[in-house]
This record gives C-alpha cells, structure tokens and sequence, in this order.
C-alpha cells in the first residue's frame, strides 16, 4: 500500500481505489445470500378472493418449511408444514381449511375473510438444518355494498334547518366524495364536509339545496356509488299552501263585495217592482246577473 503524499493524492488515490472495491464487491456477492421474502399477491386483497403468500427466493431443495399466524415459528400457531422427502403435508392448529401449501413454498389462502388480515411467517429448514425464517402481510378489505345516503331531517325549512346527509355506515379505511346536481361540490360556507368526508352538513337549508346529492365510497378494493338522494325542502308546501289560502280569501273576499250587490241588485229589482208593476226587462236581467258573476 502507498501512503498517500499529499492533500491532493490523498483525496485522489483512495476515491479511485474506493469505486474498483465497490465494483469487485458487487460481483463477488456470493448467490447464497439471496434472501428469502415473502410477497402477498395481490398486496390488497378482497375480502372472498384468493391470495397467494409467494416464497421468493427459497434454499434450493430445502427439507422442509411451516407456515404460521404471527411473526415467528410459534407451534401454537402453525398452519401447515410440508416435508419435501415424502411429500407430506401435516396441518396445525390455526389451519382453516381454506390453505394449501405448493412444494416450491407458497402459501394460498382461498375465500379471505378480513380476520384473515395481518403477518404470516414462513420458517425454510434447509438441508444443514438450518433456519430461514420471513415474515410476509396481508390486508384483507370488505367490498364495499352500494351506500344509501340518509338524512337526519326529512322535512327542513328553508332558511331555519340545517341537515346532515350521511354516506353509508361506518366502515374504516373508506374514503368518501359527494356530487350536487352531477357536479362536485361547489365551494360555500354553507357545505361543510365531515373529516373523513363521510357526513355532508348543509347549513340552514334553502330552496335551492335539493341536489340530488350523489356519495361514492372507494376503499383500496373497491368504489361504490350511492343513488340520487333528494332533499324536500318545506318551502315549497309552505308556498302551496299559502296559494291555496290566498285563492281562498279572494274568493271569500269576492262574495263578501258580490253577495251585498246581489242582494242590493234584488232589493232594486223588487223596489222597482213595487213602483212599476209593469215590470222592466232590462232591469230583471241585470238582476239575475250576479248570480251569474259569483260561479
Ligand atoms: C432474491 O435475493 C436477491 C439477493 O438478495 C435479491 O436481489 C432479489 O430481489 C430477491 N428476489 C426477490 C423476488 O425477493
Ligand atoms: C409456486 O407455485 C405456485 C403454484 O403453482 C405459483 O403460483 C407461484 O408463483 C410459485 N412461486 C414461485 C416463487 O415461483
Ligand atoms: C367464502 O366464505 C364465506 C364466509 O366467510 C362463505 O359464506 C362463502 O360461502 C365462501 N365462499 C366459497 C366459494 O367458499
Ligand atoms: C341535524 O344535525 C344538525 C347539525 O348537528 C342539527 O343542527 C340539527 O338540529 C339536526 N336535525 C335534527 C332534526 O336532528
Ligand atoms: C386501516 O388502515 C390502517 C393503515 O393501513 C391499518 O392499520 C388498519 O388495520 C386498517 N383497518 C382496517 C379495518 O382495515
């Protein structure tokens, strides 16, 4: 070895020195460090399907290996173990009968459920009876069912209620968005969105607000849409309402003017009678008039 003369070499020398050492390193990393891993296929499952828990990078003909619940080779919690000599397969405590194990190392769980979810380990004894031990995930989520949106007023007034529309139940790991009228939502201070965007406040209602009000819920698995939901805002009965007594009063406000001079139409009629009881034509048509005018 040269030691280095001065500040320049120094810096110069090793740096050249370093990179041939990094490049000798990475070709002569020996192939027996290959590490064993194990991938869930696919990483985010469904609840119902199938998923694979695939050993990568298993010792070549190993004696044997054991699935488990949990993060270690714990007995009480093996699936199953495989022995490779005779091909057998002997089931532990925690087997659902939902696993099967391939002779190249890999785990298939069939018809998840989420209580499926969480670490499997895979313990590779190899034919110096030594260990490898791995540990893999699995996240198992709920298909998310169509969700109804519910409202905690089914009559608000207008200008008085405010009311919050609620995207489907509770589920976790769900995101959640809403459309007005097929439109995202607009910005106004009178829409606040919960958090988690699940509950969608519409403060003090007006007859503008009845959407229809659309909500998606998407989880890693799924998206579901909900159908139109519209909210019957009262203005609109208030207002018929209203009408129809406005008819009303008119209506009684014109007998009330008509039926007087109908009956003063009458008692002229009949006045004029009496003094010309010759009787006038004219003035007997305009009498039966009125009547005539009230329908
Ligand atoms: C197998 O091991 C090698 C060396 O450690 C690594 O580079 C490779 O990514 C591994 N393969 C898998 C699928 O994990
Ligand atoms: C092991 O076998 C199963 C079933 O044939 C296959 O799906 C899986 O990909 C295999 N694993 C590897 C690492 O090749
Ligand atoms: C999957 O599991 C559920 C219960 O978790 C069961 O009702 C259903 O019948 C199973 N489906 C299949 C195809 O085994
Ligand atoms: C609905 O919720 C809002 C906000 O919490 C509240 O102001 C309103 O009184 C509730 N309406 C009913 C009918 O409970
Ligand atoms: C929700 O996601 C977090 C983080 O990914 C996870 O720890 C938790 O178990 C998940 N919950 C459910 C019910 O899937």
């Amino acid at each position: 070895m040269e030691p280095p003369s001065g500040p320049a070499s120094r810096r110069h020398v090793p740096w050249s020195r370093l990179l041939l050492a990094v490049s000798l390193l990475t070709f002569w990393t020996p192939p027996t460090t290959a590490q064993l891993t194990v991938e869930a296929v696919p990483p985010l499952a469904a609840e119902g399907s199938d998923v694979f828990l695939v050993a990568h990078n298993v010792t070549k003909i190993p004696l044997g290996y054991g699935w488990y619940r949990g993060e270690r080779g714990d007995n009480t919690q093996l699936i199953a173990s495989y022995r490779v000599d005779n091909d057998a397969t002997v089931y532990g405590p925690v087997y659902s009968g939902r696993e099967a194990l391939y002779p190249n190392g890999t785990l298939l769980i069939q018809n998840v459920t989420q209580k499926d979810t969480g670490s499997y380990t895979l313990l590779v004894t190899k034919k110096d009876l030594q260990t490898e031990i791995q540990t893999g995930h699995l996240h198992v989520y709920p298909v998310l069912p169509t969700p109804v949106i519910t409202s905690n007023n089914s009559n608000p007034r207008e200008h008085e209620d405010t009311v919050v529309l609620t995207c489907g139940s509770e589920t976790q790991n769900t995101s959640y968005m809403w459309w007005i009228n097929s439109q995202s939502l607009p910005k106004s201070t009178r829409l606040e969105l919960s958090e988690d965007k699940r509950t969608l406040t519409v403060v003090t209602v007006t007859r503008n607000d009845p959407g229809p009000y659309v909500c998606e819920a998407r989880n890693p698995v799924s998206v579901s849409r909900s159908d139109p939901f519209t909210l019957d805002v009262l203005w609109q009965e208030n207002s018929r309402a209203l009408g129809v007594g406005a008819i009303t009063g008119i209506v009684i406000g014109l007998l009330l003017v008509l039926t007087p001079l109908a009956l003063l139409g009458y008692f002229i009629f009949l006045h004029r009678q009496m003094e010309e009881p010759s009787g006038d034509r004219f003035t007997l048509e305009a009498g039966l008039q009125a009547p005539l005018v009230l329908q």
